[in-house]
């Protein structure tokens, strides 16, 4: 067993967090997210599954290219062809990492995979023992490992081990595993795999028990030096383990846990609400950490304490997650200096040219607005410079609403750019102005959710409406923001009907998501 203080960060956000529902993103998105990734700190960026698509494949070779110093991983299941394809888009990376995996649970054998316990083993080994021929950084998954048997699971790693897996990684695949059954377990692998000294032991949990951090801790205090997570916990079902929950741990509570990881925690806050404003899943205001009301104290006492000691009521500064207590930023008057300067400090390193766009987005939204606060800055960077292709832009919209009025909207869209007009009735502006732009598009979604919030505090605040979208199978969900919400509601609609015309063409393959 290797023991030392130190714990790596496998972010597996474009791979497992890529799985949510309506959460899959463009290449050009996945690179912004991997740039960001590699600010923060992550050892391994797992970047996707070549396997999957093309479209996969080509993201992943984007990623392994750019990045300088991570270790880029793709994964593989156990077959040639996957671990080509997984070689093929991560050979340019500075560190490649092939990440293989079979299950190894009785009921994944029985059911899904129909092999006998030697087929698996001889499937790993040979797995691992053909990576090899291609990178000397080689991981073995075993699927569904916390409900495999602990002496077969021990086999399995001993044997990849032997064939030359460098990091062998225990998953709780479906989220069933309670917190001191898994530190015995990963204890009971450290004392029981005989050349578990030669790899670093990994975890990769889930949370649909909502124990996916607890698990991680565990298991890290129980011997595990690679915790597998992911921005904002995002993942296949209920998502994985979130990354800021588990480094804040490690350093909230350094003094009982003693452990140290590579990550820039400045960068945490940033990276969240990039990831969220890229996929379009919100982090739910009470979410550890990173939510929007993990720093608000509501009652009195708590307010009083606080203003008279930070730490009465803090176990976390704001600041060290990268969230500025002094989020009055920007004012009109303000120059370009100083908004480079401060969307430097939020994690956003521009190009000249993208800072003029912000810029002059920044200007009209303080003509509307007192003041610019960082999530204003944040929406205007991930509408305007984040979001690429799309072939519906909102050019203009007009509504009329009230009490005696039928309500209508009229609105002016660029279709790959072809100016188009339309006007639709509705039950209200909102119905209305999507009455109108369904129509102009030519689109048949449902709507299948809608929902409004204030990103800040006052009536001047920006509205963030987040739509979710169906049609023919398909599901995206789509963002905006404005300080009006009618006009968030139409930008979120738009958005949402991008990344469906998106997703028509990146088709994900629903038989190989894992
Ligand atoms: O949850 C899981 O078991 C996985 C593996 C592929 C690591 O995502
Ligand atoms: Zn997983």
């Amino acid at each position: 067993m290797k023991m030392n203080d130190h714990v790596l960060i496998f972010d597996t956000t474009l791979r497992d967090g890529e799985q949510s529902p309506g959460a899959s993103m463009n290449t050009a998105e996945k690179l912004r997210i991997a740039t960001q990734l590699e600010k923060l700190g992550v050892n391994i960026l797992e970047a996707g599954f070549p396997a999957a698509s093309d479209g996969d494949l080509e993201a992943v070779s984007r990623i392994a290219g750019k990045l300088g110093k991570t270790e880029v991983a793709a994964l593989a299941r156990t077959s040639k062809n996957d671990i080509d394809r997984a070689w093929e888009a991560i050979r340019h990376a500075v560190k490649p990492r092939i990440h293989t995996f079979i299950a190894t649970s009785d009921i994944h054998l029985e059911y899904k995979l129909k092999m006998s316990r030697d087929e698996v083993v001889k499937a790993a080994v040979d797995a691992v023992k053909y990576a090899r021929t291609l990178t000397d950084n080689v991981e073995f998954s075993a699927e569904d490992g916390s409900r495999s048997d602990r002496d077969f699971l021990c086999t399995v790693f001993e044997a990849v081990i032997a064939a030359g897996a460098t990091t062998v990684n225990l998953p709780d695949t479906v989220g069933y595993a309670l917190p001191q059954e898994f530190s015995d377990l990963v204890s009971y692998v450290n004392t029981h795999t005989p050349n578990i000294d030669k790899a670093v032991l990994s975890v990769h949990c889930h949370n649909d028990l909502g124990l996916a951090t607890a698990n991680t801790l565990s298991a890290i205090t129980a011997g595990a030096r690679q915790a597998e997570v992911t921005i904002n916990g995002i993942g296949e079902r209920a998502g994985n383990t979130s990354l800021e929950e588990v480094v804040m741990s490690l350093v909230t509570r350094n003094n009982s846990l003693g452990l140290s990881t590579s990550i820039q925690t400045e960068y945490i806050h940033p990276t969240s609400r990039l990831v969220s404003m890229i996929t379009g899943i919100m982090v739910q205001p009470n979410k550890a950490v990173v939510g929007a009301n993990a720093f608000a104290h509501e009652a009195g006492i708590h307010q009083d304490g606080v203003l008279k000691n930070p730490m009465t009521y803090e176990i976390m500064k704001p600041e060290t997650i990268g969230l500025s207590t002094n989020r009055l930023v920007l004012g009109k008057h303000s120059g370009r200096h100083a908004l480079r300067s401060r969307l430097k400090t939020m994690g956003y390193d521009l190009s000249a040219e993208e800072i003029n766009l912000v810029f002059t987005r920044f200007k009209e939204l303080a003509d509307k607005k007192k003041h610019v606060v960082d999530e204003d800055l944040e929406v205007i960077v991930t509408e305007g410079i984040l979001r690429t292709a799309d072939i519906f832009k909102l050019e203009y919209l007009h509504v009329t609403a009230g009490t005696t009025v039928l309500p209508m909207a009229s609105v002016k869209l660029d279709v790959n750019g072809r100016p188009m007009q339309g006007a639709g009735y509705g039950n209200g502006p909102i119905d209305a102005a999507f009455n109108a732009i369904g129509k102009l598009t030519g689109t048949a979604s449902e709507l299948l959710r809608f929902s409004v919030s204030a990103l800040t505090g006052g009536t001047d605040a920006q509205g963030e409406v987040t739509v979710r979208l169906r049609e023919n199978g398909l599901l995206a969900l789509g963002r905006g923001a404005d300080p009006d919400i009618i006009t968030a509601s139409a930008k979120a609609y738009v958005n949402g009907l991008n990344r469906l015309e998106y997703l028509k063409t990146h088709p994900v393959k629903e038989s190989i998501v894992l």
